[in-house]
């Protein structure tokens, strides 16, 4: 009986002319059929393949002929890794023509910028930092607590119709039931109208004297030339004791002047809000007249038409917003202002934008110029 451990000898030659003839009929294969590279190499060389099977007869041949029969299944295997390669290129569209220039240049990606609004965010910061008023966010959906209650403005008082905004359902939210949140937790939620509710929120800190510039998204239903639904606003907040108007009216004139240019002026005219008290807008001398309402030809400005651009709301802090916000009102006291950052940006001499909507229409060739 032959033992089965045993495997048949093969004369070497014949080894070797199997191997070339597996190489060729392979290569053929390769070439001819449709089946991806990946799928072939593991018919090719996988455990159950011709190729094996023939190099485990190397085994059985005797020592001093097995250096070349090695040899002859080296240059099969390399030949036939060679055929496959060739395919898996041929398939991604690679010839033996093309060639990388690991020196040449990479292609330049298109380089984007800040959007021009987010620039005006950062140059404004950097104006106030520098006067020490320091840039904190608060929330852009917030408690109608903060948004008009804790600024002088009770439920149903007419002053909130200025304000006009997007109420959200917030009966689903839970809170922790700290006392503040216990006070204000059965009044509704709003899309922040002005950067105003941040002043009690920055008041409740603690941490007195208070300057800051908060900067965020207000929400409002508006849509014209002036107007958009999603706009920033910029607040000021600067709570001390002894501030006075003339305080306010050193940094309108600093920023005005650092933003627009050294000869704009500011002026501030008798205006009201619930939560100032004296309170006013802020105007700003034009950048097309200079100020004057004519032009060098003798025509009306069509801009501004008298010389005055309005800037936004300012005023010094009511004593009832500052109780709100646990402070003493016998002993401290300070200014607000809050101004819309696009319509500032339009302002800006040079860019003489006349819609504010051109700011959000995503148009790059707009975009781009900035
Ligand atoms: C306010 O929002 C007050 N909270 C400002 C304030 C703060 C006064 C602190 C006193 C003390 P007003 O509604 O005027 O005020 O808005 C201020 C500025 O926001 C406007 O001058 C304008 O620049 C900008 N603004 C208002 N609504 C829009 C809108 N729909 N689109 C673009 N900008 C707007």
């Amino acid at each position: 009986m032959p033992d089965k451990t045993k495997e048949e000898s093969i004369p070497t030659d014949q080894l070797i002319s199997l191997l070339l003839t597996l190489e060729e009929d392979v290569i053929n294969e390769i070439e001819s059929s449709n089946e991806s590279a990946t799928a072939l190499r593991l018919r090719v060389f996988g455990k159950d393949s011709e190729f094996v099977k023939l190099t485990s007869n190397i085994k059985t041949i005797p020592k001093d002929e097995k250096t070349r029969c090695g040899i002859v299944l080296n240059q099969v295997k390399k030949a036939i890794e060679n055929a496959l390669s060739k395919k898996a290129s041929r398939s991604e569209g690679i010839t033996d023509n093309d060639w990388i220039d690991l020196t040449a240049p990479g292609t330049q990606p298109p380089e984007g910028h800040l959007h021009i609004v987010t620039q005006a965010i950062e140059e404004i910061t950097q104006i106030f930092n520098k006067l020490g008023f320091t840039r904190v966010r608060h929330p852009e959906v917030d408690w109608d607590w903060y948004a008009f209650e804790s600024l002088n403005m009770p439920q149903n008082h007419p002053a909130r119709d200025e304000f006009e905004t997007f109420f959200i359902q917030s009966s689903n939210i839970k809170f922790s039931l700290n006392k503040q949140y216990e006070r204000i937790k059965n009044y509704q939620m709003v899309l922040t109208p002005h950067t105003s509710n941040g002043q009690v929120r920055e008041m409740e800190k603690g941490k007195l004297p208070i300057r800051m510039i908060n900067i965020a998204k207000c929400y409002r239903p508006n849509w014209d030339v002036s107007h958009i639904p999603m706009f920033h606003q910029f607040e000021g907040l600067y709570i001390d004791k002894n501030v006075s108007i003339g305080h306010l009216k050193g940094v309108l004139d600093y920023f005005a002047k650092s933003f627009f240019g050294e000869k704009r002026r500011t002026r501030i005219r008798p205006f009201h809000f619930q939560f100032t008290e004296p309170s006013f807008e802020v105007d700003i001398t034009c950048g097309i007249c200079n100020g004057t309402g004519k032009l060098p030809n003798g025509l009306t400005c069509r801009l501004c038409k008298e010389g005055w651009l309005e800037l936004g709301g300012a005023g010094m802090v009511h004593p009832n917003v500052l109780r709100a916000g646990n402070i003493d009102a016998s002993l401290y006291n300070g200014f607000a202002f809050g101004w819309g950052v696009e319509r500032t940006y339009m302002m800006k001499s040079g860019t003489q934008l006349d819609d504010i909507r051109l700011l959000y229409g995503n148009d790059i060739r707009f975009l781009e110029q900035f």
